[in-house]
């Protein structure tokens, strides 16, 4: 219809000779298609294509029928990138779900993935860290003592209070970052012992959140390019020098929009800087055909500027570069996330909460009994599956309200609600092979037709057979929540059919296997599904 006027025919005309276009692709698995009303075109896959598609589903756990993309190709994805000596937070915590979804859907497309953990490791807050630490902890410069991981924190507030409020030391932090810019041995040994600690303590929210693969590469890997990146650009006339510092002016003209600073009057590089020296490198050297950035969409006007100056200064050729932008994570209130004395909520205690009020909730069901060990896991599974799984089923654009009660809910579409049905397809598929709800799973291999014949049955196999397209998807527009609106619809599908459709008292043993084949096609993409998603499923809840 969009087309009427481009082509000046009608719309009903324009859909015929679609029709009569389609490819053989399509036309061998849809039934012949019909114009309808102003202009549409109805297409009905063919029963039997239905049935070979949910077939092949079923005997194919790993990739549900999904092929692997014909071009693969090299993508960073740059996510979690918390900030040394600094508090992880919320917005890190967004990242990090986001991006291992984001990096594990183009895997498992086949594309071969860099996650990159870009560390703020580096910048002129270390030369007051460094210095005050020196002073504090002597014994980290002369025998390696330690940092307790705890401490780090205040250890960042009781210099920056120094900074503001001492000019000595004011100027002693700032001799401090040329020194450790410099490779200075006693600086570099501390700010080295300030990386490590800090790695230790996210590498433990890491642990929690089942997050691996995630390479290092922080700021500081960086550093040795600044000066060329800065040079280059000044000489392919991109940069210029404006009031003593060197600026981009990403609108192409002099004074106009903001610029893009990438070195200050007094000769430090910044996180522009840094930020272009990584496009290059990624570029360049990892020769990767697409790069992911995933951060809060705050951050949307500086990669934009970094973007459009390395794609003038010639450094991207093909590569696609995009900004995964997502939005604010706040209080059920819609305020600022905080605890209820209004201190920032540490991740370890957010993501602690989560398990024991699932805890809780699951010795509630059991009239008070305590849980067992198996029960504790399923109750960390849980937990931890509800707070990633409210992060990733809304538009990440949006901001979002962190609720424990609505998160943990069994209702809606939450994990727990998603685990849960998974359960039911579990004990639907034992029941059906004359199991209990203790024996351990055993999947069967269907055989014979999958035959569709009641409406629920239809409906499930539809759906199902979307998932390689839901994928599609997901690759090309990042929007993890599309995935989980579709698993979400997947599970209720499936409990239309198993209202309808018996499976163990099925009329004959034919429908038998062929429902049984429909329960673990459900199964097996809810379990793909959600293992991109970077959550653990049950077989028991
Ligand atoms: N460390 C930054 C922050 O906490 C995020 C870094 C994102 N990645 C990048 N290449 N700039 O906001």
């Amino acid at each position: 219809m969009a087309m009427t006027k481009q082509l000046n025919m009608k719309p009903r005309d324009i859909a015929s000779q679609i029709i009569e276009n389609l490819p053989h692709k399509i036309t061998e698995i849809m039934e012949p298609p019909s114009v309808a009303g102003p202009g549409f075109i109805n297409l009905r896959f063919k029963s039997s294509y239905l049935s070979s598609a949910v077939r092949s589903m079923s005997l194919d756990p790993v990739r549900c029928s999904v092929p692997l993309t014909p071009s693969p190709h090299r993508i960073v994805v740059d996510y979690s990138s918390p900030n040394i000596a600094k508090e992880m937070h919320v917005g890190h915590l967004r990242s990090t779900i986001i991006g291992h979804t984001v990096a594990n859907l183009l895997q498992f497309q086949g594309h071969d993935v860099v996650r990159l953990n870009h560390v703020g490791d580096w910048g002129t807050q270390f030369g007051m860290l460094v210095e005050h630490l020196k002073d504090t902890k002597p014994e980290v410069v002369e025998d390696g003592g330690d940092v307790d991981v705890g401490e780090l924190v205040v250890v960042y507030k009781q210099a920056k209070k120094r900074f503001d409020e001492d000019d000595e030391f004011k100027n002693r932090a700032r001799e401090g970052v040329v020194k450790l810019q410099g490779g200075d041995e006693e600086s570099i040994k501390v700010w080295k012992k300030l990386c490590e600690k800090s790695s230790e303590e996210y590498g433990e929210i890491y642990s929690t959140l089942g997050i691996t693969g995630l390479t290092e590469r922080g700021e500081s890997f960086y550093n040795p390019y600044l000066p060329s990146v800065v040079s280059d650009l000044l000489s392919s006339g991109l940069a210029c020098e404006s009031e003593g510092a060197t600026v981009i002016w990403t609108s192409g003209v002099k004074d106009e929009g903001t610029p893009l600073l990438i070195r200050k009057s007094d000769g430090g590089y910044n996180y522009a800087t840094t930020d272009l020296a990584a496009i290059r490198q990624r570029a360049s050297v990892e020769k990767a055909k697409r790069i992911v950035y995933v951060t809060d969409s705050g951050q949307g006007k500086h990669f934009e500027g970094v973007f459009k100056a390395a794609r003038d200064a010639g450094w991207l050729g093909e590569c696609l570069v995009e900004h995964v932008g997502f939005g604010l994570v706040q209080g059920e209130d819609g305020k600022k996330f905080a605890t209820r004395s209004g201190d920032t909520v540490k991740l370890k205690d957010l993501l602690n909460e989560a398990v024991e009020r699932t805890e809780k909730d699951m010795k509630e069901r059991k009239g008070g009994e305590e849980l067992g060990e198996g029960e504790k896991e399923t109750a960390r599974i849980v937990g931890i599956g509800a707070v990633k799984y409210a992060d990733l089923c809304l538009n990440r654009e949006s901001n979002y309200k962190f609720s424990y009660s609505r998160m943990l809910s069994l209702q809606g579409n939450t994990a727990p609600y998603m685990l849960y049905a998974r359960t039911r397809v579990c004990s639907i598929v034992r029941k059906a092979q004359g199991l209990t709800d203790d024996d351990t799973m055993v999947w069967p291999t269907p055989g014979g037709n999958v035959v569709l014949e009641e409406r629920e049955e239809i409906e499930l196999a539809r759906h199902a057979v979307k998932f390689g397209d839901v994928v599609d998807q997901v690759g090309r527009d990042l929007y993890p929540n599309v995935l989980c609106d579709y698993l979400f619809e997947l599970s209720q599908k499936f409990s239309a059919f198993y209202e309808t459709c018996p499976v163990t008292q099925a009329p004959s043993e034919e429908v038998r296997e062929s429902r049984l084949a429909l329960a673990v096609v459900t199964n097996n993409v809810l379990v793909r599904g959600m293992d991109i998603l970077g959550i653990e499923v049950v077989e028991r809840m």
